[in-house]
């Protein structure tokens, strides 16, 4: 049976991976990789991550099942974190998910389950994920320009037309922050046209929201889903502790929803325990838990936040060299207008080759980078 298998595409970016590991010369560069490196190359565990696995290890009194929606203390907690203080009621329904795929595969199931075949608006370039996700949980995608490649900027007007076109009840996924792959989020007033045509035309947004502090702030990057969820009945947000937390491998992620009424969050808060249980069950809680330790201590918390901020700068400091140092036919300026882990450098799949072939340097063959990467080391493999 497995032998007549049709193979499934493989992600670009872990051949990428393959390749590297692979390579035998000193002093490669990757670029490719999507987690943050500091300025020696290395992703290392913080240490309020520390202080909270000592502290689970000594006060934890069971590893009993948790609830397929998870922690409730994680749930608010998360939810805070991407609301602010205050901003929910009785509406909003959490889950706790095996990280921000996890969060979204449980929101696309949902949508499905809701909504049999529905169409979800997909800006490309996204995440190399986001369309095949979609498409495995039955749902169809359209997907419209969102970047603009030949000027290195948002496709405004593009995306704006795609939002009118789209019919009652379509989904469309959106990044909340620090889009992936090209750093071009929408300003303040571009959000405000988007979410109004959002409102008039009825449509659903599935918010990812993965990089959360590592554009302008942890606040400064919620603004557009607390616009979403303030002003629009139905929306479901997919957030990711992966890169705010340093805590990829653990799997942490919260979904959100906010309905239209304590009914209809009643039965999506039923739907969606079943629909966790019919997949993994509930989900893994000791990365929840770390996160949860942390921001329920004053302390943890501003050092935890402290770490983030440290890591923001880094980034927009590499944003801000990138920037300065380009010039004439390569123009870089673009990267320090832009936001998050990701720039998409304007050069061609055989640029990217010549890149690794000539000079050890690796990235995803869109010409995708990692701002906060460097070094490969060999001892932080992924
Ligand atoms: C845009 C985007 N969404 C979701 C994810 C998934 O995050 P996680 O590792 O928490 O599943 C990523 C990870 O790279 C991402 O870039």
């Amino acid at each position: 049976m497995l032998e007549a298998a049709a193979r499934l595409p493989v992600d670009a970016l872990v051949e990428v991976g393959k390749l590297l590991r692979a390579d035998g010369r000193a002093d490669l560069i990757d670029l490719g990789v999507g987690v943050y490196r500091n300025e020696h190359g290395r992703t290392d565990v913080p240490g309020v991550v520390k202080t909270a696995e000592r502290y689970l290890v000594e006060n934890q009194s069971t590893k009993a099942y948790v609830a397929p929606d998870g922690d409730p203390e994680f749930n608010a907690r998360v939810a805070t974190m991407l609301l602010g203080e205050g901003a929910r009621g009785g509406s909003v329904v959490c889950a706790q998910a095996p990280g921000g795929t996890g969060a979204l595969r449980l929101a696309m199931d949902l949508i499905a389950h809701a909504s049999p075949g529905a169409t979800v608006h997909l800006g490309v370039p996204s995440w190399p994920n986001h369309a095949p996700m979609l498409a495995a949980a039955g749902l169809r995608v359209e997907v419209y320009d969102y970047y603009d490649l030949e000027r290195n900027a948002l496709a405004f007007d593009a995306t704006i037309a795609a939002l009118q076109a789209a019919r009652r009840g379509d989904v469309v996924l959106l990044h909340g922050c620090c889009h992936n792959p090209s750093g071009a989020d929408p300003e303040r007033a571009q959000w405000e046209q988007i979410v109004e045509i959002m409102a008039a035309r009825g449509l659903v947004p599935l918010v990812d929201m993965a990089y959360q502090g590592l554009g302008e702030g942890l606040d400064e990057d919620a603004a557009a889903i607390r616009m979403i969820v303030e002003r629009l009945p139905e929306a479901l947000v997919a957030a990711s502790c992966s890169k705010s937390f340093s805590l990829y491998r653990e799997r942490v992620g919260m979904l959100l929803v906010k309905t239209d009424g304590d009914k209809a969050a009643e039965l999506a808060r039923s739907n969606i325990q079943s629909l966790a249980r019919l997949n993994y069950s509930n989900p893994p809680d000791h990365g929840a838990a770390i996160v949860r330790t942390i921001l329920g201590d004053a302390e943890q918390s501003r050092l935890w936040r402290e770490g983030l901020d440290g890591m923001r700068l880094r980034i927009k400091d590499v944003r801000r060299r990138l920037a300065g140092a380009s010039g004439g036919a390569f123009d870089l300026s673009f990267i320090g207008k832009q936001k998050g882990l990701f720039a998409l450098l304007p050069i061609g799949a055989e640029d990217v080759e010549a890149l690794r072939r000539d000079h050890g340097i690796y990235m995803a063959r869109s010409g995708r980078i990692n701002l906060a990467s460097s070094r490969a080391l060999r001892t932080q493999a992924w």
